[in-house]
């Protein structure tokens, strides 16, 4: 199993194919296991790493009270550092696309191309900020089990497949409570990143789920549309994790962003 030294902690990455490099970052509270179809459907164009976010899946637990997203994109810098690659295309969903955002404010230099995938620029507001803490409080008073109820409710579409609802809970399951906490808690403060987005010169793609409720498809459009040459991809039967309940049209999106090619799914 692949371990990389970064920033003094192990990160565990699954890899896959050949050729230029692709970093697959996970949302909260998720793990690498989110890109499994991508690490297997995108093998035949990219060298495909899914790293764990540093105190997630099976990286080194972390004693962080804040996981902030510069932190957490410093560690992507460290990654691709120590494996040698000089950039790669980056792909964030969600919490990972914040990352993927700080990347590219903290070192543009490793970013190839970008794909944000049911994510945002904006900062929390104050009612978001009020919601972070509420969520540390129950998953602190009832457990993983009722918190991966809500999420399962909160992030898949209108009618997802057991498959999803497997996957997805296996992840919020083998999260550990610590990382749940530090990750919200640099969720809750990290900055507003709307103004980089002109500044954004690489090839991009903005990927929404049609019936994602946290970040609807106005919200995906609207942040496609303030990154210069941006194309958007909504898919359909989808909720805020595309990459496991619709993986071939995200695939299908990514694959068209890595040969620069119009979006078979565009609309
Ligand atoms: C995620 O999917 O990573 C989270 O829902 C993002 C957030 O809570 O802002």
């Amino acid at each position: 199993m692949p371990y990389a030294r970064v920033n003094g902690n192990m990160l565990f990455y699954r890899e896959s194919g050949e050729g230029p490099a692709a970093v697959f970052i996970h949302g909260f509270p998720l793990d690498h296991s989110l890109w499994l179809d991508q690490l297997k459907g995108l093998a035949h164009v990219r060298h495909c790493i899914a790293p764990d976010l540093r105190g997630f899946g099976k990286s080194d637990p972390t004693v962080d009270g804040v996981l902030t997203m510069e932190m957490l994109a410093d560690d992507i810098a460290g990654l691709l550092e120590a494996l040698g690659i000089a950039n790669a295309d980056i792909i964030g969903l969600s919490m990972g696309g914040y990352v993927a955002l700080a990347l590219w404010e903290l070192r543009p230099d490793l970013v190839r191309s970008l794909g944000l995938i049911d994510t945002r620029a904006g900062a929390d507001g104050p009612d978001a900020r009020a919601a972070r803490d509420a969520m540390v409080d129950r998953i602190l008073d009832k457990g993983r089990g009722a918190f991966a109820d809500e999420i399962v409710r909160a992030q898949l579409g209108r009618t997802p497949s057991r498959r999803a609802q497997a996957r997805l809970r296996s992840m919020i399951e083998g999260t550990r409570y610590e990382t749940l906490v530090a990750s919200l808690a640099g969720m809750k403060e990290r900055k507003d990143r709307t103004a980089l987005l002109p500044t954004i010169s690489v090839p991009s793609v903005v990927i929404g789920g049609e019936e994602d409720t946290l970040i609807p498809p106005d919200k995906a459009r609207e942040l496609s549309a303030a990154i210069p040459g941006a194309r958007t991809t909504i898919v359909p039967r989808a909720g805020h994790l595309p990459p496991i309940e619709q993986p071939d049209p995200v695939n299908q999106a990514l694959i068209e962003l890595f040969e620069g090619r119009k979006v078979v799914w565009w609309r």
